[in-house]
């Protein structure tokens, strides 16, 4: 054996640098086997209290990147561009963006997640519309990209697979909370899908993973100097999820409003999100645009219609049915719609986005393990976001729901997650900050 697993972590324990090639060596043993979990686990809590270089944790993004399949893209023409979005509640925003920047002729191969706690994840909003497949052979995703310009699908089980070990690790012994382990997790799985262009959607905010914006901006930049060092383009936006994301929460409720979205009758908030993220997309695939050309292209292909098409183009080649995007509605399927109602009059202070997920959680809607199956139909519509006036005749919201007692149970939740207050309030802005 090249090194002892012992003397490692005893160097990051004396927070010393490790080498490239010690990095090598203990992400291949792990994921090999030959590394055990106790060790490990000691290694990731001593980089939890001592840090990581930025080499090293580049280092570490690589080795894991490396660990398994890496998609090659280098045969469809142009920039290919993939977005990431550090998680949130309401978070519907791939289902727009990838259309949308698709439909102006910009190649977007996106792999995507499933859900799991209170966030709801990409795929499972998709499989929303019946027949559609999110594991599409790498075939069919490339051809897709390459005459579509479009293709999302789940990510396969052999990319990044020592990340996918390593976090299993994480969650289990209280080490998921660092940044170099944040964001090697993060971009060795970007990276391993073979975008030469990543735009980050770093949520900050009671409803995410960051809380506070520094430390958000400090993963941020970490990730953007990763992306950097392997040759990518990169951009991170550091985006308010202190209440959920436009009004819906829940897979088809979430679909529904993308959808309206894409006819241009979208939330303001989630509209504002949407040009902010497209106008950097289009700049990463383009550097001669303006914001102010990119931001005119993006309003136009929606009046216009051409995403609103790209996106049932996208449903069809993926195996679903175009037309249900038309008729969306008729897959909603509750036999509870229940409206929650005001008890204050005033303005809407805070949503904590958290509760909400959970309430569209406890509906079914979202998976509390991974073997969990999801009700497409249940979730939560808010009519009041934060700086709404509100009087006490006024629904706050409408929750869809096929089982009584979860619908009384969520009620309470959503109650719960609104605070009131007497005085106006202003909302915080959407973007926080861009990081390039
Ligand atoms: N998401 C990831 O993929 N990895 C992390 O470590 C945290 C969030």
């Amino acid at each position: 054996m090249k090194y002892q697993m012992y003397d490692l972590i005893e160097k990051k324990k004396r927070s010393e640098a490790l080498t490239k090639d010690e990095i090598e060596y203990l992400i291949s043993g792990y994921t090999k086997g030959e590394i055990p979990d106790y060790q490990m686990s000691a290694f990731l809590m001593a980089v939890c209290f001592n840090g990581m270089t930025d080499e090293e944790t580049y280092e570490f993004t690589m080795a894991m990147e490396h660990s398994g399949d890496e998609l090659d893209l280098s045969s469809i023409p142009g920039m290919k561009i993939d977005k990431h979005s550090t998680g949130g509640v309401g978070d519907k925003t791939t289902l727009v963006l990838a259309p949308l920047i698709a439909s102006l002729g910009v190649p977007v191969a996106k792999m995507s997640g499933r859900g799991l706690g209170h966030t709801g994840g990409t795929i499972d909003k998709l499989e929303a519309f019946p027949g559609f497949q999110t594991g599409i052979s790498e075939e069919t995703f490339l051809s897709n990209v390459k005459e579509h310009h479009i293709a999302v699908a789940g990510q396969t089980k052999n990319l990044a697979p020592a990340d996918k070990k390593i976090y299993a690790l994480r969650d289990i012994t209280a080490t998921v909370n660092s940044i170099p382990l944040i964001a090697s997790s993060i971009m060795s799985k970007k990276l391993a899908s073979g975008a030469d262009g990543i735009c980050l959607d770093v949520k900050v905010g009671s409803g995410a993973f960051m809380k506070d914006l520094e430390e958000a901006k400090k993963l941020a930049s970490t990730m953007v100097d990763i992306g950097r060092r392997a040759n990518r383009k990169m951009v991170a936006v550091l985006t308010n999820m202190d209440e959920p994301l436009g009004f819906a929460v829940g897979n088809t409720l979430e679909v529904m409003e993308a959808i309206d979205s894409l006819k241009g009758n979208g939330p303001k908030d989630f509209m504002e999100l949407i040009y902010a993220l497209g106008t950097e997309m289009l700049l990463l695939a383009d550097e001669d645009l303006t914001s102010e050309k990119a931001k005119e292209l993006l309003k136009d292909a929606i009046s216009s219609g051409k995403a609103y098409d790209t996106f049932k183009t996208f449903i069809e080649i993926q195996g679903g049915n175009p037309s249900d995007v038309d008729h969306i509605e008729d897959l909603l399927d509750a036999s509870f719609v229940v409206k929650v109602p005001a008890e204050f009059e005033g303005y809407v202070k805070e949503i904590q986005a958290e509760e909400v997920g959970r309430a569209s959680m406890i509906l079914g809607g979202g998976r509390a393990t991974k073997e969990d199956v999801i009700d497409m139909s249940v979730g939560v519509v808010l009519h009041k976001k934060v700086g709404d006036t509100v009087k006490k005749e006024d629904a706050i919201a409408t929750i869809y729901g096929n089982n009584k007692e979860s619908v009384d149970l969520a009620m309470e939740k959503i109650k719960d997650a609104y605070t009131f207050s007497k005085e106006a309030v202003t909302p915080k802005p959407m973007i926080l900050e861009i990081i390039k």
